[in-house]
């Protein structure tokens, strides 16, 4: 009998007697995991220097600064898809600023829509950083592409300027849901964790949250109409009528196309 069944033995009223069937159960099982423990200890199952041979050969031959240091498992597909992303970012950043420079004209007079697509506008710039910074990150290369020329004009015969101007913010803000989709199927696709973890938490909810903002300014465009509603409106996202000043948006609390808390 072993010391681990005297023991066992000894707690059952402090005499030597037979274990009970379920104590000798357990007595086994505890020889089982003791064995197991023995083995793991003397395998080795990674050998650092061994299996760092193939990066330090990489990093040695990497020739600074036209290679990155920091790349790892980043496949080319990934990187391209970030640089066009970001160009999408900048192309919207730029509509929406025209959009801004718009209703900031004297002839429009507009200013709560021109500051709400002034932040916007800013707004998309960030995404486009946030996306150059996640690029460098992985020891991809930045890629800027060349931006279209957006609108300058945005009266529409039956809309009219504002319901106009938000349709087509809400339309684009549709748009950059897909792309950003796009990109994380590419990411997904290369089994990038990382990528497809930063688009989820970095963009897509907010992303989902922008497009619902928006949506709600064209349900509040189509029942207000041209006019005196619009003039209304525009108070309203300046933060000059009780509604704005009690929901807490003025101008510059008001949340952007692409701005979501
Ligand atoms: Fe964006
Ligand atoms: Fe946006």
């Amino acid at each position: 009998m072993d010391i681990t069944l005297q023991k066992a033995g000894t707690l059952l009223g402090n005499r030597l007697v037979s274990p009970a069937p379920v104590q000798r159960k357990h007595a086994k099982l505890a020889r089982t995991v003791c064995m197991a423990k023995t083995k793991e200890t003397t395998e080795v199952n990674f050998v650092p220097f061994q299996e760092v041979k193939p990066q330090l050969a990489t990093v040695s031959k990497t020739d600074a600064p036209t290679e990155s240091f920091a790349r790892c498992n980043y496949e080319v597909s990934c990187e391209h898809a970030m640089n066009e992303q970001i160009n999408i970012e900048y192309n919207i950043s730029y509509i929406y600023h025209s959009l801004y420079a718009f209703f900031d004209r004297d002839n429009i007079g507009l200013p709560g829509l021109a500051e709400y697509f002034r932040n916007s506008s800013a707004e998309e710039r960030e995404h486009a950083e946030k996306l150059m910074a996640q690029q460098n990150r992985r020891g991809g290369r930045v890629k800027l592409l060349s931006i279209l020329l957006p609108e300058t004009e945005f009266n529409h015969k039956d809309k009219g300027d504002a319901l106009y101007a938000m349709e087509l913010a809400l339309s684009l803000e549709k748009l950059n849901f897909i792309k950003l989709r796009e990109l994380h199927k590419v990411a997904c696709d290369a089994e990038d964790a990382q990528l497809a973890d930063f688009i989820e938490s970095e963009f897509l909810q907010e992303q989902a949250q922008a497009i619902k903002i928006v949506s709600e300014y064209v349900s509040q465009l189509r029942r207000v109409g041209k006019g005196l509603g619009v003039f209304e409106f525009d108070r309203y996202l300046s933060g000059a009528t009780p509604a704005g000043a009690a929901g807490g948006m003025g101008a510059a609390g008001l949340p952007a196309a692409g701005a979501v808390a």
